[in-house]
Parts: structure tokens; sequence; C-alpha cells
């Protein structure tokens, strides 16, 4: 059923808040946790529909993975190697980052797995994963374009390979290291462009063998030791940067606005949005840094006022790209046109991210040219006109990005469906509304 939102102009958002658990480190938390010998004990996990896809996938697969009233998670694991065939299809939702790195584990199990996924998972791409599984010794039988549901049929021996990323994804980096966990020798990732590199840090802190060099022709190899014995072991998820952009942008655009949102993960392959917007002149400061099970984290303070448009450069990509919807309803608000570039990888998000990113600015009367792999926003200098109605297409994140332009925005704002907004953040109504936003059921 979906679950039309509409937003209206927000008084200053004043005080503080915490958003939830990084998505990307709690899918790697409990994944790893399923693979470790041991009990591990997971705090501050993202308690989203994608991440509880991934705690179901895993049970199916043999693992046991419990929740304390505390909200603490503890995961039985089975071992590297030890996952089991399930008896059904693994629904993965809406969870690309799911059924992705579950393909890298299930690849190097000598079972055979079936995948799925909710309709706007099922038209994303998965050749890219298929490609260098299937070099690794996997089958996969998929539908046209490589696409869901899928049959993996796991290798029995399977071979350790090196990889060079034909696209900068930290998705399929992770399905490789992880299906290489299973496979003998090393198995080498070659990283043109750095991305973001929770695997690598959790595989370390599980007590895996994770080597990076320089690569001779530029970027890196990650290389992974197959067969470690993983150790459970005791976790505390930072908060996820990609949900605090949310917060973050609603005090720069809606005036009076002064708001610090608490242990912000800021790994810096997730900080390009901050990097971005100080160059736009936001006022953002950053708490003392501490470190927390791997990951840096830090207070983030937000103050509204006046922001000019840039330039985003290509290669900052990776660093913010689950971001660019909520830095464009930004942009708006900003002075002149920001131009943003290098992004065909967002046309194979949740949607088509620049293509919904576009007609949600056209609904609010902002004036954008939507390019093959970029945007140009034609700024307002202020509250932009606002007032239509923005299909969301299930992303959560072009659901809550014209949510927030409707805080500042002339007239309010409507999604079509806010129902996504629960696979990653299901406390964002609660969470803005708390710090002055006035978002409710349409
Ligand atoms: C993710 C990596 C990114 C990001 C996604 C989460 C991850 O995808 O968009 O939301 O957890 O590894 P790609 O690696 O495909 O760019």
């Amino acid at each position: 059923m979906p679950n039309p939102l509409i937003s209206s102009a927000a008084g200053p958002l004043k005080g503080t808040c915490a958003v939830p658990g990084d998505k990307s480190i709690s899918h790697r938390a409990l994944m790893l946790g399923a693979l470790a010998v041991g009990e591990t004990r997971v705090s501050g996990l993202l308690e989203g529909e994608d991440v509880a896809a991934t705690a179901a996938a895993l049970r199916a697969l043999g693992a046991t993975i419990e929740r304390d009233d505390d909200g603490t998670w503890r995961v039985h694991g089975v071992g590297v190697g030890g996952l089991a065939e399930p008896d059904g299809v693994l629904d993965l939702g809406n969870s690309g980052t799911a059924v992705r790195l579950l393909a890298g584990i299930c690849a190097s199990h000598g079972f055979t797995t079936l995948m799925t996924g909710d309709a706007s998972l099922r038209g994303r791409p998965m050749g890219r994963i298929i490609e260098p599984l299937e070099r690794m010794g996997a089958r996969f039988e998929a539908r046209s374009g490589g696409r869901l549901p899928f049959a993996l049929i796991g290798a029995d021996q399977p071979l350790p390979i090196e990889y060079r990323l034909p696209v900068p994804s930290a998705q399929v980096k992770s399905a490789v290291l992880l299906a290489g966990l299973n496979a003998p020798g090393e198995t080498r990732v070659i990283e043109p462009a750095p991305s973001r590199d929770h695997s690598e840090r959790m595989l370390r802190r599980f007590g895996a063998e994770v080597g990076v060099e320089a690569h001779a022709d530029g970027g890196s190899v990650i290389a992974v030791t197959g067969y470690p014995e993983l150790q459970s072991c005791v976790l505390t998820v930072p908060g996820d940067p990609s949900a605090a952009a949310f917060p973050m942008a609603a005090a720069l655009i809606v005036p009076g606005s002064d708001i610090v949102i608490r242990q912000v993960g800021v790994n810096p392959g997730r900080v390009g949005l901050i990097e971005t917007l100080r160059e736009m002149d936001a006022r953002i400061e950053m708490g003392p840094r501490r470190e927390l099970g791997g990951e840096p984290l830090a207070d983030i303070a937000v103050r509204a006022g006046p922001l000019r448009a840039v330039e985003v450069p290509a290669a900052r990509a990776p660093s913010m790209i689950d971001e660019y919807p909520i830095l464009s309803v930004i942009a708006a608000c900003a002075e002149g046109t920001t131009r943003l570039n290098g992004l065909a990888e967002l046309r194979v998000k949740e949607s088509d991210r620049l293509g919904a990113t576009a007609a949600g600015l056209r609904a609010a009367g902002v004036t954008v040219t939507e390019r093959d792999d970029g945007l140009d926003i034609e700024g307002c200098g202020g509250p932009p006109p606002g007032g239509g109605l923005v299909a969301t297409h299930l992303d959560h994140r072009i659901a809550m990005a014209f949510l927030i332009l409707g805080m500042a925005s002339g007239k309010p704002m409507t999604v079509d469906d806010g129902s996504m907004i629960g696979t990653s953040y299901p406390g964002f109504v609660a969470d803005m509304n708390r710090l002055g936003a006035s978002i409710a059921a349409e």
C-alpha cells in the first residue's frame, strides 16, 4: 500500500538527534558474524527492512540471529564455509547490498541458492557480480540482462582470482572478497578508484588477513587470504552518514536552524558530501573524532546560512554516491548553478536517481538540465517554489530528499509513497518532526 506523505514549511530546526546505524556496516556485521565461530554481539544495528532482509537470509542459510530487549543483536556463526543450502527462495527486498554481498558468500559454498527481490531490485544489474563470481567457479541462471530472480550454483572448489573492478563499486569489491574467504590462496581485487572500505575494515576486525597495496597502474589492490578462522567479536555500529545527510540538509536550508547530529560515521570513503557542502560555504563543524570498532565517528554540528553553487567533480562520486538526491535539493536552494558530474551509476540505484531527482526538482519549480551522467541545477538562492507531487519509484532516498525540500519551499511537497523510507531510516519522519519539521500522511 503506498503511503503518500506531505511536508510543509518548517520552523527553524533546533536540538540534537542521532541517526540509525550505518546500513553498509550493519549488513556486513551480520554477514561476518554468521561466518565467524562463536557469538558476535552487535549494538547500534540499523533496524531497517534492508538489514532485516539480510538477517532473514542468513538465518535461512543456517546462522542463528537474535535480538535482545536492549537492542543488542546476537549472531551465532557457523564458521567460514559452514553455511547450508536454504530450502526456500531468499527474498532480499529492496537491498542491492544484501543480494550482491550474499551472492559473494554463497558463490563459494557448494550448494544452490535462489534469490529474488522487489520490483526495484529485480530491475537492477547483477551481471557485475555474476561475471567475477563465475570466474571463481560459481554458475548463475539469471533472467535476461543478468537480472533477478536468479539461481546461484555455488562452486564446490572455488578458485581465487585477481579481478579488476570495471565499475567503482564497493558492492562488487565486497562480493569478490567475501567469496574469497572460502577459496584457497589469495583473492585479489584491483580498485582503480577508492570506494567505501567497510568490508576490509570489518574483515580485519574479525581476524581475516586483508592486505592493501598500491597498484602499479594506479589505484590499489586488496587481497584477502582464504580459509581464515573468523573470530566472533563485539561491535558497535556508528550512525549512518547517508542518513545524517537528511537532517544535515534540512538544517542548512531551513533559515535559523542549528542542530547537532551525534556519533556519525566519518569514514573517508563516505564524507564526500561534507567536503562538497563546505565548498558551498555550509556551516558544518565536526567534533573530535574517535574510533569505534575500526571505524571513525564524530558529532556533526550544522547551522543554516547562505549557500553558493559548486561543480562537483566526477572523482568524488564514490565517496558520496548515495547523497546526490539530497545534495540536489540543497543545490536548489543555493545561489547559482550547481553541476554534478560522472553519475552514470545513479541510473542503476534503487531507482534511476538522475531521472527521479530531475523530475522531483521540476515538480518543485526548479530549473534543471539532465545529462546522461549528470545534472545542472539552477539554484533559487533561497526557498524554491515547491508545491509538486514527486514520484519516488520505490526509492527511500528520493522520498526523504523531497520531504526535506518541502521543509524549505514556498508550498508543501508531496511524495507519492513514503513506505520505502523504512528500508534505511525507519524513524525519519519522527526524527525530523522532533527537530521542527511538519511531515504528515497526505
Ligand atoms: C554500498 C555501496 C554503494 C551504495 C550502496 C551501499 C555498500 O553501492 O550505493 O547504498 O554497502 O557497499 P555500489 O558499491 O554499487 O556503488
